[in-house]
Protein backbone atom coordinates (compact mmCIF):
# COMPACT_ATOMS: atom_id res chain seq x y z
CA UNK A 1 0.00 0.00 0.00
CA UNK A 2 1.28 3.41 -0.62
CA UNK A 3 1.71 5.86 1.81
CA UNK A 4 -0.36 8.96 2.01
CA UNK A 5 2.22 11.78 2.00
CA UNK A 6 -0.96 14.27 2.19
CA UNK A 7 -1.30 15.47 5.83
CA UNK A 8 -4.79 17.51 7.07
CA UNK A 9 -7.21 16.03 4.60
CA UNK A 10 -10.49 14.88 5.85
CA UNK A 11 -12.98 12.40 3.96
CA UNK A 12 -16.18 14.09 2.54
CA UNK A 13 -18.80 12.10 2.33
CA UNK A 14 -21.62 12.55 -0.58
CA UNK A 15 -25.46 12.51 -0.52
CA UNK A 16 -26.33 9.80 -3.00
CA UNK A 17 -26.53 6.57 -2.04
CA UNK A 18 -25.01 3.65 -3.69
CA UNK A 19 -28.25 1.65 -3.36
CA UNK A 20 -29.75 4.69 -5.10
CA UNK A 21 -27.41 4.70 -8.01
CA UNK A 22 -27.73 1.09 -8.67
CA UNK A 23 -31.77 1.51 -9.03
CA UNK A 24 -31.53 4.03 -11.07
CA UNK A 25 -28.78 2.48 -13.41
CA UNK A 26 -30.52 -1.16 -12.90
CA UNK A 27 -26.87 -2.33 -12.52
CA UNK A 28 -24.58 -2.77 -9.58
CA UNK A 29 -21.06 -0.96 -9.96
CA UNK A 30 -18.29 -3.18 -10.37
CA UNK A 31 -14.82 -3.84 -11.81
CA UNK A 32 -13.74 -6.87 -14.28
CA UNK A 33 -10.40 -7.00 -14.04
CA UNK A 34 -8.99 -8.72 -17.46
CA UNK A 35 -5.72 -10.49 -17.12
CA UNK A 36 -3.66 -12.16 -19.19
CA UNK A 37 -0.39 -12.14 -21.84
CA UNK A 38 -0.05 -9.49 -24.48
CA UNK A 39 -2.07 -10.58 -27.58
CA UNK A 40 -4.30 -12.89 -25.27
CA UNK A 41 -8.04 -11.04 -26.32
CA UNK A 42 -8.41 -8.85 -23.29
CA UNK A 43 -8.85 -5.69 -24.74
CA UNK A 44 -10.86 -7.12 -27.67
CA UNK A 45 -13.25 -9.02 -25.27
CA UNK A 46 -13.20 -5.71 -23.21
CA UNK A 47 -14.16 -3.50 -26.65
CA UNK A 48 -17.05 -6.01 -27.11
CA UNK A 49 -18.42 -6.56 -23.82
CA UNK A 50 -18.80 -2.42 -23.60
CA UNK A 51 -19.88 -2.53 -27.09
CA UNK A 52 -22.78 -4.77 -25.82
CA UNK A 53 -23.92 -3.36 -22.60
CA UNK A 54 -24.01 -0.24 -23.64
CA UNK A 55 -26.08 -1.11 -26.77
CA UNK A 56 -28.62 -3.02 -24.02
CA UNK A 57 -28.76 0.39 -22.00
CA UNK A 58 -26.37 -0.30 -18.91
CA UNK A 59 -23.64 1.99 -18.10
CA UNK A 60 -19.64 0.20 -19.45
CA UNK A 61 -16.39 1.84 -19.79
CA UNK A 62 -13.06 -0.05 -20.71
CA UNK A 63 -9.96 1.05 -19.34
CA UNK A 64 -7.25 -0.30 -21.47
CA UNK A 65 -3.48 -0.45 -20.74
CA UNK A 66 -2.17 1.14 -24.17
CA UNK A 67 -4.83 3.93 -24.20
CA UNK A 68 -4.16 4.65 -20.24
CA UNK A 69 -0.38 4.44 -20.89
CA UNK A 70 -0.58 7.49 -23.28
CA UNK A 71 -2.11 9.44 -20.82
CA UNK A 72 -2.64 9.05 -16.72
CA UNK A 73 0.02 6.61 -17.23
CA UNK A 74 2.05 7.94 -19.74
CA UNK A 75 5.20 8.28 -17.60
CA UNK A 76 5.92 4.88 -16.35
CA UNK A 77 7.67 2.14 -18.24
CA UNK A 78 7.40 -2.00 -18.05
CA UNK A 79 9.77 -2.32 -14.54
CA UNK A 80 8.15 -4.49 -11.89
CA UNK A 81 8.49 -0.84 -10.00
CA UNK A 82 6.58 0.87 -12.77
CA UNK A 83 3.70 -1.98 -13.47
CA UNK A 84 3.27 -1.95 -9.55
CA UNK A 85 2.21 1.40 -9.76
CA UNK A 86 0.61 1.05 -13.47
CA UNK A 87 -1.62 -1.36 -11.38
CA UNK A 88 -1.95 0.58 -8.35
CA UNK A 89 -3.53 4.06 -10.49
CA UNK A 90 -5.73 2.09 -12.69
CA UNK A 91 -7.36 -0.03 -9.41
CA UNK A 92 -7.87 2.88 -7.74
CA UNK A 93 -9.60 4.37 -10.88
CA UNK A 94 -11.24 1.25 -11.34
CA UNK A 95 -12.47 1.33 -7.80
CA UNK A 96 -14.27 5.19 -8.53
CA UNK A 97 -15.58 3.99 -11.65
CA UNK A 98 -17.55 1.13 -9.82
CA UNK A 99 -18.18 3.24 -7.06
CA UNK A 100 -19.79 5.77 -9.21
CA UNK A 101 -21.84 2.72 -10.42
CA UNK A 102 -20.08 2.02 -13.42
CA UNK A 103 -19.26 -1.52 -14.98
CA UNK A 104 -15.78 -0.77 -15.74
CA UNK A 105 -13.83 -3.34 -17.88
CA UNK A 106 -10.18 -2.99 -17.01
CA UNK A 107 -7.67 -4.54 -19.66
CA UNK A 108 -3.88 -4.86 -18.60
CA UNK A 109 -1.73 -7.31 -18.04
CA UNK A 110 -1.14 -6.90 -15.21
CA UNK A 111 1.50 -9.76 -14.56
CA UNK A 112 2.38 -9.75 -10.91
CA UNK A 113 0.08 -11.61 -8.60
CA UNK A 114 0.23 -9.35 -5.52
CA UNK A 115 -0.52 -6.30 -7.73
CA UNK A 116 -3.71 -8.05 -8.59
CA UNK A 117 -4.56 -8.88 -5.04
CA UNK A 118 -4.02 -4.98 -3.93
CA UNK A 119 -6.47 -4.24 -6.63
CA UNK A 120 -8.95 -6.80 -5.59
CA UNK A 121 -8.83 -6.00 -1.45
CA UNK A 122 -9.08 -2.35 -2.20
CA UNK A 123 -12.21 -3.17 -3.96
CA UNK A 124 -13.13 -5.58 -1.01
CA UNK A 125 -12.33 -2.78 1.17
CA UNK A 126 -14.98 -0.57 -0.19
CA UNK A 127 -17.54 -3.43 -0.65
CA UNK A 128 -17.72 -3.08 -4.44
CA UNK A 129 -17.60 -6.33 -6.57
CA UNK A 130 -14.35 -7.32 -8.22
CA UNK A 131 -14.52 -9.75 -10.68
CA UNK A 132 -10.94 -11.34 -11.92
CA UNK A 133 -11.37 -12.47 -15.38
CA UNK A 134 -8.23 -14.62 -16.66
CA UNK A 135 -7.90 -14.75 -20.29
CA UNK A 136 -6.11 -17.82 -20.87
CA UNK A 137 -4.42 -17.99 -23.97
CA UNK A 138 -0.95 -19.88 -24.28
CA UNK A 139 2.47 -17.87 -24.68
CA UNK A 140 2.77 -19.85 -28.19
CA UNK A 141 -0.87 -18.38 -29.87
CA UNK A 142 -0.37 -14.96 -28.48
CA UNK A 143 3.26 -15.25 -30.23
CA UNK A 144 2.14 -16.20 -33.02
CA UNK A 145 -1.02 -13.61 -33.18
CA UNK A 146 1.86 -11.16 -32.92
CA UNK A 147 -0.78 -8.28 -33.63
CA UNK A 148 1.86 -5.68 -32.29
CA UNK A 149 4.53 -7.35 -33.78
CA UNK A 150 5.66 -6.77 -30.18
CA UNK A 151 7.12 -10.66 -29.48
CA UNK A 152 9.27 -10.56 -32.70
CA UNK A 153 10.63 -7.32 -31.66
CA UNK A 154 10.77 -8.75 -28.07
CA UNK A 155 12.34 -12.26 -29.56
CA UNK A 156 15.44 -10.00 -31.74
CA UNK A 157 16.20 -8.52 -27.77
CA UNK A 158 14.58 -5.25 -29.13
CA UNK A 159 12.22 -4.81 -26.18
CA UNK A 160 13.53 -5.62 -22.77
CA UNK A 161 11.14 -6.55 -19.94
CA UNK A 162 9.05 -8.23 -22.47
CA UNK A 163 6.06 -10.03 -20.25
CA UNK A 164 6.33 -14.61 -21.44
CA UNK A 165 9.23 -13.64 -22.69
CA UNK A 166 12.08 -11.86 -20.40
CA UNK A 167 9.40 -10.64 -17.74
CA UNK A 168 7.19 -12.98 -15.70
CA UNK A 169 3.75 -13.63 -15.86
CA UNK A 170 1.71 -15.14 -12.71
CA UNK A 171 -1.12 -16.99 -13.75
CA UNK A 172 -4.43 -16.30 -11.56
CA UNK A 173 -5.04 -19.36 -8.71
CA UNK A 174 -8.59 -18.76 -8.21
CA UNK A 175 -10.37 -16.24 -11.00
CA UNK A 176 -13.79 -15.55 -10.59
CA UNK A 177 -14.10 -16.28 -14.70
CA UNK A 178 -11.90 -18.20 -16.53
CA UNK A 179 -11.78 -17.57 -20.29
CA UNK A 180 -10.10 -20.32 -22.13
CA UNK A 181 -8.63 -20.37 -25.73
CA UNK A 182 -10.68 -21.71 -28.79
CA UNK A 183 -13.62 -20.19 -28.37
CA UNK A 184 -14.82 -17.13 -30.41
CA UNK A 185 -15.15 -13.80 -28.46
CA UNK A 186 -18.82 -13.59 -28.84
CA UNK A 187 -18.82 -16.38 -26.88
CA UNK A 188 -16.44 -15.27 -24.04
CA UNK A 189 -18.66 -12.05 -24.10
CA UNK A 190 -21.66 -14.62 -23.68
CA UNK A 191 -19.50 -16.38 -20.80
CA UNK A 192 -19.20 -12.91 -19.27
CA UNK A 193 -22.92 -11.95 -19.46
CA UNK A 194 -24.37 -14.86 -18.44
CA UNK A 195 -22.30 -14.31 -15.13
CA UNK A 196 -23.02 -10.89 -14.53
CA UNK A 197 -26.92 -12.00 -14.63
CA UNK A 198 -26.09 -15.06 -12.33
CA UNK A 199 -24.90 -12.22 -10.32
CA UNK A 200 -27.29 -9.56 -10.25
CA UNK A 201 -24.68 -7.04 -11.44
CA UNK A 202 -27.22 -6.38 -14.02
CA UNK A 203 -30.45 -5.93 -12.94
CA UNK A 204 -32.46 -6.30 -15.99
S1 LIG B 1 1.16 -4.07 -17.34
O1 LIG B 1 2.09 -5.20 -17.33
O2 LIG B 1 1.72 -2.89 -16.67
O3 LIG B 1 -0.16 -4.43 -16.81
P1 LIG B 1 -0.20 -2.87 -19.58
O4 LIG B 1 -1.39 -3.72 -19.74
O5 LIG B 1 -0.36 -1.56 -18.90
O6 LIG B 1 0.98 -3.74 -18.88
O7 LIG B 1 0.44 -2.57 -21.02
C1 LIG B 1 0.72 -3.63 -21.86
C2 LIG B 1 0.83 -3.19 -23.32
O8 LIG B 1 1.99 -2.42 -23.50
C3 LIG B 1 0.97 -4.41 -24.22
O9 LIG B 1 -0.27 -4.78 -24.77
C4 LIG B 1 1.93 -3.93 -25.31
O10 LIG B 1 1.20 -3.37 -26.39
C5 LIG B 1 2.69 -2.81 -24.68
N1 LIG B 1 4.07 -3.14 -24.25
C6 LIG B 1 5.15 -2.39 -24.54
N2 LIG B 1 6.25 -2.86 -23.93
C7 LIG B 1 5.87 -3.96 -23.22
C8 LIG B 1 6.57 -4.87 -22.38
N3 LIG B 1 7.87 -4.75 -22.13
N4 LIG B 1 5.87 -5.90 -21.82
C9 LIG B 1 4.54 -6.01 -22.07
N5 LIG B 1 3.83 -5.18 -22.85
C10 LIG B 1 4.47 -4.14 -23.42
Amino acid sequence: MTDQKSTNVVWQIGRVERQTRQKIFNQQGATLWFTGLSGAGKSTLAFLLEHLLVEQGFKAYVLDGDNIRHGLNANLGFSPADREENIRRVGEVSKLFADAGMIVLSSFISPYRKDRELVRKLHEQAALPFLEIFIDTPLAVCEDRDPKQLYAKARRGEIKDFTGISSPYESPEAPEIHIEHGLTPMQHAEQVLDYLHQHHILQR
